[in-house]
């Protein structure tokens, strides 16, 4: 969307991925308190979106509730933003969410203007209940106009998500309905065989988006304890080389060193917000070898060396995998190192990853 928001993918953390419902008032402040304590907000993590089941039900004047659990979305707003921090909510055009919540069929517009007093800076709006939303594409896209354009209508900033899973290619009019992001998958699990196939085949099929329009290969799982550090280390990669939304799902009050160590690595974080809004690719693939180079505003070129299988392998960088002539410099971002530039073999553990930055003449 034309507005100037999400310029580089949002990032931040939501509840689902490892609360589900079990979300309270109590739990976002705490978590709000982590994300500053453990420097995560100071690394870029700046939206702290509450997901389903927060909502209660209408009153007499149709107005939503917030569920007993959050006695005063009001107060919870002035708390995260006194941090520093934003508020996304979450909502569905259908009569009910996806967990049986209230959703804003029938008060599209005076829910937005309920978020927008709230103080809320974040919207998903998720594509559940109804059956007429999972078959029919105009409807799909007039649901998502309609609440685009109430948030638009409340004069808030507040920047939408648009949930339904890569449907009816959303890529192609998520901007025009005010979208800001959108989902291009189901939803990952805390696994390598599902971040892995969100990451490497399904969001690449996805024409390349870009600032203020963003492909969404869905939330990190970095924390919850499903995948080994390798793993961990080439789902941000592969989510920065990706330029996707980087929205952390683990418990934020109890982030393990190695999980902090990854998801406040400022360079990894650098790609991924890179100012050019370019979702890189990859440009080589060998069987379970791939390699993914992705455009710098400052004219170097991050790539990265996915090995995708279950041993570890000697992977090679070339020049040509970053379009230059020769390299001039070379960087090893993980390590923190500084390569000689004439071209590096290395060893890529299984299901692991080296991320370099590149410099050098365009060949
Ligand atoms: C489906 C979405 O894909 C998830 O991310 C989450 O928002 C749930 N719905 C909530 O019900």
């Amino acid at each position: 969307a034309p507005d100037g928001l999400a310029a580089t993918p949002p990032m931040g953390w939501s509840s689902w991925n490892k609360f589900a419902e079990r979300i309270d008032d109590r739990t976002i402040r705490a978590i709000a308190d982590a994300m500053v304590s453990s420097g995560l907000r100071d690394a870029g993590y700046r939206y702290v979106n509450i997901d389903d089941g927060w909502q209660g039900e209408r009153g007499a004047d149709g107005e939503l509730r917030p569920n007993a659990k959050f006695p005063d979305m009001r107060a919870l707003a002035d708390y995260v933003h006194a941090r520093g921090l934003k508020l996304g909510l979450y909502s569905s055009p259908g009569l009910k969410t996806c967990a049986g919540y209230t959703g804003s069929y029938g008060h599209v517009a005076q829910d937005a203007r309920t978020f927008a007093r709230w103080g809320v800076d974040y919207l998903k709006y998720d594509l559940c209940s109804g059956e007429w939303q999972y078959d029919d594409a105009d409807r799909v896209r007039r649901s998502y106009y309609e609440m685009g354009a109430a948030l638009k209508a409340t004069g808030r900033a507040i920047v939408y998500s648009l949930c339904e899973y890569g449907r009816f290619e959303v890529a192609s009019w998520g901007r025009a309905v005010g979208g800001h992001l959108w989902r291009t998958t189901g939803d990952i699990t805390d696994d390598y065989a599902s971040m892995s196939e969100i990451g490497f085949v399904r969001n690449p099929r996805f024409a390349p988006a870009g600032p203020g329009g963003w492909n969404d290969p869905d939330m990190l799982e970095i924390g919850n304890g499903g995948m080994s550090d390798d793993e961990y280390r080439t789902h941000l990669t592969l989510w920065a080389m990706s330029a996707a939304p980087l929205m952390m799902g683990h418990d934020v009050r109890t982030t393990s060193p190695a999980a902090l160590a990854l998801l406040s690595h400022r360079a990894v974080i650098a790609i991924d917000q890179d100012a050019a809004g370019v979702q890189g690719k990859a440009v080589r693939v060998a069987g379970a070898q791939e390699v993914w180079a992705k455009r710098l505003a400052d004219g170097a070129v991050a790539i990265a060396l996915f090995n995708r299988g279950d041993r570890p392998v000697e992977m090679r960088v070339t020049a040509a995998d970053a379009g230059f002539a020769r390299f001039s410099a070379l960087r090893d971002l993980w390590r923190d190192a500084d390569l000689p530039p004439a071209g590096t073999t290395f060893t890529v553990p299984a299901h692991g990853t080296v991320l370099l930055r590149a410099a050098g003449e365009r060949a």
